[in-house]
């Protein structure tokens, strides 16, 4: 067995490779986000954004591949833990306690499969499009490009389109805000002082990207972004 081989099958590197793939997917998390509120820009900055990714070509798709593959892994190690974890219990508990244990960490695999749930429709709904067949009906915008703008604000004019969107980031944010402290622990990280407020950290900022993700179709639902062109 070579030195990887031994690191992928030990607890302690398959923690690792949970947290780092955590890691990459908060940064997609924030970059999406940050990309995604041009919208509150208006038209022209968000077209132009969605524009600019398209125009990298293999590149993107590189990207694209690049982040399966670290869905998968972050998947496929989490479950090899989780069996670990079962299979080093002498018998199954008497009496299950969620004394210590919150929400958040009690849900991570439900909420860990329903987000890959949403994610599926997701790329369905605003990247192959085919969720919504009034997206086939917009026109270009006045630069010739894909009117993303307009199909976002239609997309989350469907009230029950939105309520998904939120709910699978009310789901996100239970997600990220227990992985922000698992991280801290798979690093070794065991202060009395510290691991609490990395902790605190950790919620403040899942919810963090709740309130900016949700601002989206909320703000699309109450009639502050608008479409910028009729069908
Ligand atoms: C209100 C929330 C969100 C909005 C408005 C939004 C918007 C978009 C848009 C417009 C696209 C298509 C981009 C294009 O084709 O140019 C896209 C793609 C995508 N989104 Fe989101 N997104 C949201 C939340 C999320 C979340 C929470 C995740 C992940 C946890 C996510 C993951 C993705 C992925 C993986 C793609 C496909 C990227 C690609 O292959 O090009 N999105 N999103």
């Amino acid at each position: 067995m070579n030195q990887f081989t031994a690191f992928t099958r030990s607890s302690i590197g398959r923690k690792y490779i949970v947290a780092v793939t955590g890691v990459l997917l908060i940064g997609f998390i924030v970059g999406h986000l940050l990309g995604n509120l041009q919208i509150f820009l208006g038209q022209e900055y968000i077209n132009r954004y969605a524009e600019s990714l398209a125009a990298l070509g293999p590149a993107l798709w590189a990207i694209r591949v690049g982040l399966l593959i670290v869905v998968l892994l972050h998947i496929y190690f989490t479950i090899r833990l989780a069996l670990d974890n079962r299979a080093a219990r002498p018998d199954a508990y008497a009496k299950k306690s969620h004394v210590k244990a919150t929400l958040a960490s009690r849900s991570m695999a439900i909420s860990g499969l329903l987000l890959l749930a949403f994610i599926i429709y997701h790329i369905a709904h605003f990247t192959v499009r085919v969720a919504d067949p009034r997206f086939a009906l917009l026109k270009l915008d006045p630069l010739n490009r894909y009117d993303i703008y307009s199909m976002m604000v239609y997309g989350f004019q469907n009230v029950l389109v939105s309520g998904i969107y939120i709910v699978a980031m009310f789901l996100l944010a239970l997600h990220l805000s227990h992985g922000t402290s698992s991280f801290f622990q798979s690093l070794g990280l065991n202060d009395k002082k510290m691991t609490p407020r990395l902790a605190r950290a950790g919620r403040v900022f899942a919810w963090l990207i709740f309130a900016g993700y949700t601002s989206i179709p909320l703000a699309v639902l109450l009639g502050i972004v608008k479409p910028a062109q009729s069908l």
